[in-house]
């Protein structure tokens, strides 16, 4: 086990689905870590670039510029070899030949769990940050990226709403969060929508569609339902509404344009907080750890604990939409 007052130089890697705040988290690592008197490696396309021996020496000037742009510099990627036992050698490797003492890794739950592995079967100081749009993990309030992904499907939803209601129509808008419905709560609430459907609990379409019902008798013109990509597609969704109620019904598929575009100040806040926080928790000998905020506080649990948060917003947030409608 390397002693904290070993660590000299430090590697940085974002992994897995990128969101719009990593690179502020990079340019804080970064230059955190420069002033605290450490050198760092950014390290390309995330566990794979530790694999391939894809790697930059940063400096303060290497991340100029880059807190208000969306993606990340380092680019990112799923390793499926970094799984493997050989992947984790080539990675333990490149380490050694690059020596580099220590790893900051931006991510979500598989990166985290990579990041994890690293600390635990082999001894190397790693520390995890959020990095993912989901806001799936324990240990912290929001993830990065997750605050302007949501902000981003609620301006096209408020876009939506406007052809909704001129022609009187439903429609079913899909955003992100395979096994994760925050986004979906979230966006549903904040863009009125009429109805949610979120991986965590059991849909009840005869249900929605005695609603649009009733909601058409009572004059209601338009309907928007969010909902969460692994669920349901949003055309099979549109579909069986249209089947079951005779009204038309449309989908609209936000994908991937909410892991892209600006990071809102919310997210540059929480990654430069995050990536400072990281640095210093390494130079405390603090391995293994995840850092979050929680109720504005740095907040730091062992990176195991953090994976695969439920999200437990959903009753909450389905009252209010319930009553709203
Ligand atoms: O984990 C972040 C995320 O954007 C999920 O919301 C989504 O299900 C997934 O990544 C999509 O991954 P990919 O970009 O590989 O299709």
């Amino acid at each position: 086990m390397i002693k904290k007052t070993s660590i000299k130089k430090i590697g940085v890697l974002c992994s897995g689905g990128d969101g719009p705040g990593m690179n502020a988290a990079v340019r804080a690592i970064v230059r955190s870590a420069i002033s605290c008197g450490l050198k760092v490696e950014g390290i390309l396309r995330g566990y794979q670039g530790l694999i391939d021996n894809d790697l930059i020496e940063m400096d303060r000037r290497s991340v100029s510029g880059i807190i208000g742009r969306g993606g990340t510099i380092l680019k990112t990627a799923r390793s499926p070899e970094f799984r493997t036992e050989a992947g984790q050698k080539k990675a333990l490797n490149t380490m050694k030949r690059h020596k580099i003492d220590a790893l900051v890794v931006v991510g979500g739950d598989g990166s985290y769990l990579g990041a994890s592995e690293l600390y635990n079967k082999w001894g190397v100081p790693t520390v995890g940050i959020p990095g993912t749009i989901d806001n799936d993990l324990h240990g912290t309030d929001q993830t990065i990226g997750c605050n302007t992904a949501i902000n981003t499907a609620v301006d096209a939803i408020d876009k939506i709403r406007d052809t909704a209601h001129s022609m009187e129509r439903i429609f079913i808008v899909e955003v992100m969060g395979n096994r994760s419905g925050y986004i979906a709560m979230e966006v549903a609430l904040s863009s009125g929508a009429e109805d949610v459907v979120v991986p965590e609990a059991k849909p009840d379409y005869k249900e929605m569609c005695s609603r649009i019902s009733q909601g058409a008798k009572k004059g209601k013109i338009s309907w928007i339902v969010v909902v969460s990509e692994g669920v349901i597609k949003a055309n099979v969704l549109a579909e069986t509404i249209t089947n079951m109620t005779g009204f038309e019904a449309r989908s609209v598929v936000l994908g991937h344009v909410q892991r892209g575009g600006n990071p809102c100040a919310f997210d540059r806040i929480l990654s430069t907080r995050l990536g400072v926080a990281a640095v210093e928790e390494l130079l405390k000998g603090n391995y293994g750890k995840a850092i979050g905020v929680m109720q504005n506080k740095i907040n730091i649990i062992p990176l195991a604990d953090a994976r695969k948060r439920i999200n437990d917003i959903y009753q909450e947030r389905y009252r209010l939409i319930n009553m709203l409608r």
